[in-house]
């Protein structure tokens, strides 16, 4: 039999819950100690959950009886959690974003390559059935050639408030695009199977829940030769809240709605609803379980620290070019930057 990871979750708030209710149902892992600056709060829900409760995440990540943690705090918490866990030896499930910065991403990647400990950024959607089943469709040449894509988050404004950490940029990296905009980076890299080579892009400030932007619009090209719109708000009135993907292909259209199903159509064929499998992992569970797989069997995770910071460079790049108003290469970004750590790193070796 295989023994049990023993984890701990760093931040204790919503997320960490919906993590904590998969670990009960996939009862792979013993949640041993939560690290929650909130007394009340982690108190709570460490009881609740029968593990030990810390205020400060060094404590945790220094018990010998953990082996990994999953990092559930907001954004700009990330890197130091995560480089503090690779140095302590644990196995890691950062949620997303990656970091606030690809620099923080980057020292994220090189602290677990030289702990040798995984590093797996908790992009939930690549574990959704309906998702799995549209990229299954997409890879399978269902609608021919992907040309063009439009992949579409909007938040109802009521369900986000209040929006507490998530509206001070310091904290959150940004405003809706380092939120939901993560997201539909991740999964558009994802679902059209091609590097993103030019984003332009405009953001607003509709409603002024965030300090940053609160509605957005990019433009992105890839390698392949095809385009996708991701459009992104917090500011929509909640009955108005959703959440889907539409491809534009050579030989049909096909669409995804998130938590719901989907659907495509060959051209001079009828729409075909597609049935979702109800056998299988969802979710949260179904990324668990690939981060215990991955650890169990010394191998990179299906989403990896790389994956992470590719979709942080996109959304870099968005921020990048819609301040500027001129085209960005997220690819050049984030080399530049990836350049621009090392060289700083070289500088700190020989001081
Ligand atoms: N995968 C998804 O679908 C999904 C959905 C929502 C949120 N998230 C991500 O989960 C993460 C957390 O978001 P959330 O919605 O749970 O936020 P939250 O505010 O509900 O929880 C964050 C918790 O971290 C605690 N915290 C803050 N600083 C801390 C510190 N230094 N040490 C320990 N605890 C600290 C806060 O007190 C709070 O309880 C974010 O990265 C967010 O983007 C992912």
């Amino acid at each position: 039999m295989v023994a049990r990871l023993r984890m701990g979750l760093i931040g204790g708030g919503n997320i960490a819950r919906a993590h904590a209710r998969a670990h009960r149902a996939l009862d792979l892992c013993d949640l041993v100690a939560v690290a929650e600056t909130d007394r009340d709060r982690g108190r709570a829900f460490a009881s609740e959950i029968g593990a030990a409760w810390h205020a400060d995440w060094t404590n945790l990540v220094a018990r010998r009886d953990i082996e990994a943690v999953t990092i559930c705090l907001p954004h700009a918490y990330h890197a130091a959690a995560a480089i503090d866990a690779a140095r302590a030896g644990k196995q890691i499930l950062c949620e997303k974003p990656i970091a606030t910065s690809l620099a923080d991403a980057d020292a994220m990647i090189d602290a677990a390559r030289a702990a040798g400990v995984c590093l797996m950024i908790g992009h939930t959607h690549r574990f959704r059935k309906e998702h799995l089943v549209a990229n299954d469709l997409l890879r399978s040449g269902c609608i021919g050639r992907i040309h063009y894509a439009r992949d579409i988050i909007l938040a109802g404004r009521e369900t986000i408030a209040p929006p507490g950490w998530r509206s001070v940029t310091a904290l959150n990296g940004g405003g809706v695009m380092m939120d939901n905009g993560i997201h539909a980076a991740d999964r558009l890299l994802w679902w059209m199977g091609s590097e993103a080579t030019w984003v332009t892009a405009r953001l607003h400030h509709a409603t002024e829940i965030v300090e940053d932007e609160d509605l957005g619009v990019a433009l992105i090209g890839f390698a392949s030769g095809a385009s996708a719109i991701l459009e992104e708000s917090f500011a929509v009135p909640a009955d108005r809240s959703r959440c889907d993907a539409t491809f534009f292909g050579s030989e049909g259209l096909l669409r995804v709605t998130t938590w719901s199903g989907v659907g495509f159509a060959r051209i001079g064929e009828p729409w075909r609803e597609v049935p979702i499998p109800e056998e299988g992992l969802d979710g949260f569970e179904a990324e668990i379980a690939e981060f215990v797989a991955a650890i169990r069997e010394g191998r990179e995770p299906s989403v990896t620290g790389e994956d992470g910071r590719r979709a942080l460079a996109l959304i870099q790049a968005i921020y990048a070019a819609a301040q500027s108003g001129a085209p960005c290469d997220p690819r050049s970004l984030a080399e530049t930057q990836r350049t621009s750590s090392h060289s700083r790193e070289a500088a700190q070796r020989t001081v």
